[in-house]
């Protein structure tokens, strides 16, 4: 068995705040792994460090096989993320948000198309992806917020709080 994660005795304090005080994970590879917590658990900063956003004071955290300390930028090929909050364009249609995340990640721009229109449609929202992100509800923004976090088709995907905010029914499409 392989785990995709490993985190162990992470430490993280912002001053004289204790965020991560000796935090343990295992993932297996091909799961879905929930973290649970109270607002201030910690659980975002968890992620940052997982994501390479921010480095643990202490401790080990692997990222499928690689120290995200010694190899973030071979981290960050290889991982997905879909923040607490929207990385949307507001102004950009559906279809052109996603070809910008691709285009950020390198994709080329024959590649991009091809990925935004394919996630358009896994995630429902090929009849929507021309009009700007403004207009859509909660629930088809987060869904393509995450579709934008699958762009490029990543190894590992970092979910936080993905349903916060939604009403039942968006928590459901989600
Ligand atoms: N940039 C920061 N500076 C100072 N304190 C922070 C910062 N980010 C988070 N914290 C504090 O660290 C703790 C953990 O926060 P966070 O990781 O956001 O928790 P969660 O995502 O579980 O709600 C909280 O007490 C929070 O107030
Ligand atoms: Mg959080």
């Amino acid at each position: 068995m392989i785990d995709v994660i490993v985190v162990a005795g992470a430490r993280k304090r912002y001053g004289e705040k204790r965020a991560l005080d000796g935090f343990d994970l295992r993932v297996e590879r091909g799961t879905v792994h929930g973290v649970l917590g109270p607002n201030g658990a910690g659980k975002t900063t968890a992620v940052r460090i997982l994501t390479t956003l921010l480095r643990a004071d202490e401790g080990l955290v692997r990222v499928a096989g690689l120290d995200v300390r010694t190899h973030a930028r071979e981290v960050r090929r290889r991982i997905g993320l879909l923040g607490q909050h929207a990385a949307l364009d507001e102004d950009l249609s559906g279809r052109q948000n996603l070809e910008m995340f691709g285009r950020l990640y390198h994709l080329g721009a024959r590649r991009a198309g091809q990925r935004a229109g394919a996630l358009l449609e896994r995630f429902g929202l090929t009849d929507t992806g021309r009009k700007a992100v403004k207009q859509y509800s909660g629930g088809m923004r987060r869904r393509l917020d995450l579709a934008a976090s699958l762009i490029t088709d990543p190894e590992v995907l970092f979910l936080d709080e993905p349903t916060t905010g939604l009403d039942p029914r968006g928590r459901a499409e989600v």
